[in-house]
């Protein structure tokens, strides 16, 4: 438990600083002041402060650590009426307990909660992942099991003596019509996937953004990133698919927070934002994670690249797909001065948020 706590300690520096410098100044106050002042009390602001850490250990820790403080500032203290300060002091650790206890209880229940959060995230990645992976693996094999068949014909037909070179070409031919079949396919999937359930609603995209926001809320957390929102609340609605739009920004802050795990915890910034000008929707979700090298940023978009172990390289051009069916651009740029920043624009078709 104890090398648990040292290294919360050292993944959230300015937490602990701030913890470590209020705890320390009300002990000073506590120790100062006559034993009639119940200043320990204050030590409750201290444990409020701990569950931000989102570790029931730490809240405990912290809690355990305020007692013992007020018990030794009790010892320490050379002013005033001993009965009065050990009634104070008996009241403070009644005020720490049951806060440092009620702070647990409500950490521990919204773990669960966001356990649940995160399992959902997960669930609908894995859905369309799923769904798309079945698809592609279905249509792509047959012309791929041609393309094998024709190969090996070719070779063979290369092989004869004499080698009919006729027969060679045309096989190589069937080869050439096969791949490009394959290449449809792909592109058929993926109008597919944007065009499913191609609902059109009035979407009011800052509770679309909102809504996602509270889905990886636990993985910004536990990513220890900062993340921030700039929505423009009177950003006019969008006809579009609510569901779709939901994953496009998903697939962008799953991204984003992917990229800042590769940098270090002090520096892991978020800002999603969105603004209307002119007669566009701009949504923009920056991070300051370790960036796309330039010349790779035109091929992120396109299906199966990928720099990721377990990735599918499917999330950007997923999002292209859908927002492009939504009449809109989707778009990626280096972060000044780390990261990468992803958008897109979609247009404002006229009906206002009522
Ligand atoms: N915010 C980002 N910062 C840096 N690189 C990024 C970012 N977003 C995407 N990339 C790069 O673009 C690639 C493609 O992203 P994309 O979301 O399409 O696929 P993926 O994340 O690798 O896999 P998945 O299909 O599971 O989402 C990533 O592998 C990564 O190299
Ligand atoms: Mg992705």
């Amino acid at each position: 438990m104890r090398r648990e706590f040292l290294k919360y300690l050292f993944e959230m520096p300015l937490l602990w600083l701030g913890i470590a410098v209020l705890a320390g100044l009300i002990f000073i106050g506590d120790t100062i002041t006559d034993l009639e002042i119940a200043f320990a009390v204050l030590y409750v602001s201290v444990i409020l402060l701990s569950v931000y850490s989102g570790r029931t250990g730490a809240i405990a820790v912290v809690g355990i650590a305020c007692a013992a403080l007020t018990i030794l500032s009790y010892f320490l203290t050379r002013h005033g009426a001993s009965q009065a300060g050990l009634f104070n002091g008996i009241l403070s650790l009644i005020a720490i307990g049951a806060t440092t206890y009620l702070a647990i209880k409500i950490e521990k229940s919204d773990a669960t909660a966001r356990q649940a959060q995160s399992e959902l995230a997960r669930m609908s990645r894995l859905m369309i992942v799923g769904e798309l992976g079945t698809s592609i693996a279905h249509e792509v094999s047959q012309p791929i099991t041609a393309i094998a068949a024709n190969g090996n014909a070719a070779l063979r037909w290369l092989a004869a003596t004499p080698p009919d070179q006729h027969e060679a070409r045309r096989a190589i031919e069937r080869i050439v019509t096969d791949a490009g079949r394959a290449g449809d396919v792909i592109t058929r999937v993926r109008r597919l996937v944007a065009q499913s359930s191609p609902s059109r609603d009035m979407c009011d995209l800052v509770e679309v953004i909102t809504d996602v926001l509270e889905l990886v809320r636990s993985e910004v957390r536990k990513g220890q990133i900062l993340l921030r929102a700039e929505l423009d609340t009177e950003l006019p609605l969008v006809s579009g698919d609510r569901v779709q739009l939901q994953q496009v920004i998903l697939n962008f802050i799953m991204n984003a927070i992917e990229a800042l795990a590769d940098v270090e915890a002090g520096t892991r910034e978020l800002l999603v934002s969105a603004a209307a000008a002119e007669n566009r929707i701009t949504v923009s979700v920056r991070d300051s994670g370790v960036g796309v090298p330039p010349a790779m940023i035109e091929r992120i978009f396109e299906a199966f690249y990928t720099t990721k172990p377990n990735g599918m390289g499917m999330g950007l051009a997923i999002s292209r797909s859908i927002i492009e069916a939504h009449g809109g651009k989707v778009y990626a740029a280096p972060n000044f001065p780390h990261g990468t920043v992803f958008g897109f624009t979609l247009p404002i078709t006229g009906e206002t948020r009522g």
